[in-house]
């Protein structure tokens, strides 16, 4: 199983809720109206999706193992 290594610019988020939406294993909406990965290392394959699917771009995801 593949293990992601993920990169969150949280400035840079206008709180869609794209990522958490498609991504729910790893992807939270905090009370502030932006999202925070759960996890900064996850091995859900979503995580990919929510980066390609943000409207901004503030999601990186880097295949480490
Ligand atoms: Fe923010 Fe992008 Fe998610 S704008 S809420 S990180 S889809």
């Amino acid at each position: 199983m593949a293990k992601y290594k993920i990169t969150h610019d949280r400035d840079a988020c206008i709180g869609c809720g794209v990522c958490a939406s498609i991504c729910p294993e790893n992807w939270k909406m905090d009370d502030d109206g932006k999202a925070s990965p759960i996890s900064l290392e996850s091995d859900a394959d979503c995580n990919k999706d929510a980066a390609e699917n943000c409207p901004v771009q503030c999601i990186k995801v880097e295949e480490v193992g």
